[in-house]
């Protein structure tokens, strides 16, 4: 269709093949792009950007900071954008508590949409060490809730060994942020689903089915926890009796029951511990998507107890009675069945055990044998702090084995200039091995796995990891390359 004058986020969202034609927008402007697409110096990767804004691309590909691109672009400009977005599905049913749900990007891959759930194609998360925020996934069990910052506020109990204590610290975003020293962490978080869809292959589980990407690494800023805890009046001699920390999100269902989780009282008091009532991501203030105002970053642990939208942190003798952290998030043996599951035998899951994967180049892609060669890229991260030390790659199905260079930034690094604190390695490190292509062989099966400073590794194969729910899915990631003649 011909764009008007003025053009809104849906009409742009809905061309985003060369068949409805290929819109992008930048600044103010709408751009018709379908005919440049095949003339790309960058090649199909343009897509990525179809149907929504280019700015998040170019911050990562900054070959784009050029006049002669803008110029190229300005070629194509067919309307004037009109930064809003008009959801008929919405206003036709301002019932729906989804309604008050943020935008998104669209380059998200939606595993679903009520509630969102969402991650970002893999060659995005090699791309930049620091994940952006758009493009990091998200992963809501309820509607994202609107939190008034002004009005809100945080409360903090701590309830004596027989739940006695009364009285609770109350605190407000301002105190938050001006009455406690602001620490910044960057560290990984990891759904426990991530890779379930391998899991799902192997044989089939419940849950939603996550690729490689419900992973992702932020710098997030905010007030310690162990000096809030301290501030409500937390003391070391309540370690007698006090073995959980549990926090309680303001996102609720119909019946009005909210998202909870706990994590052992150690890590939340810890100093090394580094659990963070954060308020900012990446540099910005926390997105809706990602716990606005306030959420919990507790690092090197699975992602569900990283609370978002906090409103209650309660230490207590007992884990959070949440169904997630009661029966949800926990992991099985093969042999266990949706018959004979009983959740009360299993602890909750908190450290992740070690991870990698590929993500570039993607499963099923074409490489041309007039390259000589090809680069591999992937992730790899371990729960507690465990460094990650080495990443094998294998280009032959795991028969023989080549050493992957380790990045934990995206400037060229000095041998140990940035290693963390042993135990404290609470950020991925992303990979890169280039190879040439073997001569023998038309199909590359690529393969990597990571070890930490533990010296623990990923199981090779599935299914004796397999468990019903899909979770801590973590055996060698495996991709096959095609090589054209
Ligand atoms: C390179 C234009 C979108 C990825 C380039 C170059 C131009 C260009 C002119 C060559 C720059 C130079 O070498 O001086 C555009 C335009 C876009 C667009 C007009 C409008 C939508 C994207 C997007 C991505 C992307 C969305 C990624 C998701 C790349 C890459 C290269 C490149 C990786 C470098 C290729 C190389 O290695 O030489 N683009 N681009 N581009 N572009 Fe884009
Ligand atoms: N906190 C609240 N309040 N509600 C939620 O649904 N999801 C949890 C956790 N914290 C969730 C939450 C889960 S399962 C994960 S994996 C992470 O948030 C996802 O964080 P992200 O959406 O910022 O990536």
């Amino acid at each position: 269709s011909a764009p008007s004058t003025l053009t809104g986020k849906d009409e742009v969202s809905r061309h985003r093949t060369l068949q409805d034609g290929v819109w992008v927008t930048f600044k103010g402007g709408v751009y018709d792009i379908t005919e440049f697409v095949a003339m790309h110096p960058g090649g199909d990767k343009i897509m990525l950007a179809a149907g929504g804004a280019v700015e998040p691309f170019w911050a990562l590909y900054a070959v784009h900071n050029q006049d002669h691109v803008l110029e190229i672009l300005s070629e194509y400009k067919v309307s004037v954008y009109l930064n809003i977005s008009f959801d008929y599905a919405r206003s036709l049913n301002p019932s729906d508590p989804f309604s008050s749900d943020p935008e998104r990007h669209p380059v998200l891959r939606i595993n679903n949409l009520k509630p969102f759930n969402a991650e970002p194609p893999p060659e995005i998360l090699s791309e930049s060490y620091i994940t952006p925020n758009v493009f990091f996934f998200k992963r809501n069990h309820l509607p994202v809730p609107r939190i008034d910052p002004e009005s809100y506020k945080l409360t903090v109990e701590i309830q004596g060994p027989n739940r006695e204590r009364g009285g609770a610290l109350s605190l407000s975003l301002d105190d938050l942020k001006n009455k406690f020293p602001k620490h910044t962490v960057t560290a990984t978080i990891q759904c426990a689903g991530n890779r379930r869809s391998d899991m799902h292959k192997a044989k089939q589980v419940k849950g939603l089915n996550w690729g490689i990407g419900a992973i992702g690494n932020g710098t997030w800023s905010g007030a310690k926890l162990r000096d809030v805890l301290l501030a409500a009046g937390y003391s070391p001699d309540d370690a007698n009796w006090a073995r959980h920390v549990q926090f309680e999100g303001l996102d609720q269902d119909v019946a009005g029951t909210t998202y909870g989780a706990s994590i052992p009282l150690r890590k939340a008091i810890s100093e090394d511990g580094d659990c963070l009532l954060a308020y900012e991501m990446n540099g910005e203030e926390l997105p809706l998507d990602h716990g606005f105002p306030i959420r919990v970053i507790v690092p090197g642990t699975v992602g569900a107890r990283n609370v978002k939208w906090l409103g209650k942190i309660i230490v207590s003798d007992v884990e959070s009675s949440s169904h997630w952290q009661q029966n949800d998030y926990k992991g099985f043996s093969p042999s266990t069945d949706w018959d004979t599951v009983d959740y009360k035998t299993a602890p909750a899951i908190q450290e992740l055990p070690i991870q990698s994967a590929i993500t570039v180049p993607a499963d099923g892609a074409i490489v041309d044998r007039s390259d000589e060669e090809v680069t591999l890229k992937g992730y790899a991260w371990s729960g507690g702090g465990r460094e990650v030390v080495r990443v094998d790659v294998s280009i032959d199905g795991g028969k023989t084995w080549k050493i992957a260079q380790l990045k934990s930034s995206d400037k060229e690094q000095t041998a140990g200039a940035m290693a963390p604190p042993p135990g404290q390695a609470w950020a991925w490190k992303l990979w890169e091995l280039t190879v040439p292509l073997p001569a023998d062989t038309e199909e590359m099966e690529v393969v990597c796995k990571a070890v930490d400073s533990s010296y623990n590794m990923q199981p090779d194969s599935i299914l004796p990891i397999w468990n019903l729910r899909g979770v801590l899915s973590n055996a060698w990631h495996r991709v096959k390359v095609k090589i054209q003649e």
